[in-house]
């Protein structure tokens, strides 16, 4: 039989991404709508195993949802990913009476949730990155927001970036995925788009590319270049040397991470935070929340962390065709 849950805490961790603050708004209010008592744990599993524990009531989570960041810390706690870590961790939610844990984050913070669940602790994940790259889930919490933030600053660069006739080398966020890359390259009309899942490191390709555009009279060049590539400075050295044509680079960095989240973030993430309470409250557990082709669905962890993720082949070549 399902144990009864009573008390639920809730925890953000591993990067922080804009739309947390949503959905822990959305589990705090869930959770206490049904009766029980919530808990925020502070700083992720490290605020954990510091019993950084707090109550939690309507009024915690008041002016939160249009908050970037998360109002719960997040933090990297290696002493989790050790055994005696994780059931320090399940003890000291027995301590605190809490029977179930929300974790907003991504794929390391599942592994954590795994772990409490395994030491007798129900737990239920959220997929909280801007980088899109949980493969049971076609979005994640931030996501929107960052590429927004990316969208609205590639296309300023761009303006100086024409009027001087300039190239311009623009690094997003993404050391493992290239989502951000891609959508910014459909939707800021780059001219090459440069992902770590794609990229063969061949610099010659986008020389040649820049003459032709030069040559067609393209007043502007526009490189998209994901943070797992990175090495934007020293590209834009090369290509300037061996194009003549002066180029710029243009590092977006922890912007992205930042600022009030955008509608959809805000929508999504307050379902999947009530989602996850509701599921929990009809036994579930070692569970994760997704969205897949217009529902909020969840799958077991290990199973969604065996799920595998690529970038879509057609939407790489409408990018570079476009
Ligand atoms: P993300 O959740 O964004 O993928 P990390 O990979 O940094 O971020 O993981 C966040 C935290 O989750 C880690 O600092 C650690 O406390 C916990 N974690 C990561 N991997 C494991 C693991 N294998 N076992 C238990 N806890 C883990
Ligand atoms: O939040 C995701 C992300 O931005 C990745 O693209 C990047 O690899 C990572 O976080 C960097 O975060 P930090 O510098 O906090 O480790």
């Amino acid at each position: 039989m399902a144990k009864e849950i009573k008390t639920i805490g809730v925890l953000t961790s591993g990067g922080d991404a804009p739309g947390m603050n949503a959905a822990i708004r959305a589990v705090v209010r869930t959770a206490l709508a049904r009766g029980l008592k919530v808990k925020g744990i502070k700083k992720g599993y490290q605020g954990l195993l510091n019993e950084e524990i707090v109550d939690m009531e309507a009024r915690s989570v008041s002016e939160i949802i249009q908050r970037g960041g998360t109002i719960l810390g997040t933090a990297r706690c290696l002493e989790f990913k050790t055994p005696e870590g994780q059931k320090k961790g399940a003890d000291i939610c027995r301590k605190h009476e809490i029977d179930g844990i929300v974790v907003i984050g991504g794929d390391g913070s599942y592994r954590g949730a795994q772990a409490l669940s395994r030491n007798g602790i129900n737990t239920i994940g959220l997929p909280g990155t801007i980088d899109l790259d949980i493969a049971c889930t076609d979005y994640t919490i931030g996501f929107d927001t960052a590429v927004n933030t990316a969208m609205n600053a590639i296309d300023k660069v761009k303006d100086t970036s024409s009027s001087h006739e300039r190239c311009s080398i623009i690094e997003v966020m993404g050391r493992h995925a290239g989502y951000i890359a891609l959508w910014c390259g459909i939707a800021n009309g780059a001219e090459d788009i440069l992902l770590p899942e794609k990229y063969d490191f061949n610099e010659q390709m986008i020389i040649n590319n820049i003459i032709a555009n030069r040559k067609k009279g393209k007043t502007h060049h526009i490189i998209i270049n994901a943070e797992g590539i990175g090495h934007s400075t020293s590209m834009a050295r090369r290509i300037e040397a061996a194009t003549g044509i002066e180029t710029r680079a243009t590092i977006l960095g922890y912007m992205q991470r930042g600022g009030s989240p955008t509608a959809k973030d805000r929508y999504y993430a307050s379902i999947m935070g009530a989602y996850a309470v509701d599921i929990m409250l009809k036994g579930k557990t070692n569970r994760v929340v997704g969205y897949q082709h217009g529902e909020f669905v969840d799958f077991d962890i290990e199973a969604a962390l065996n799920m595998e993720k690529s970038i879509d082949e057609y939407q790489f070549e409408v990018a570079q065709l476009l």
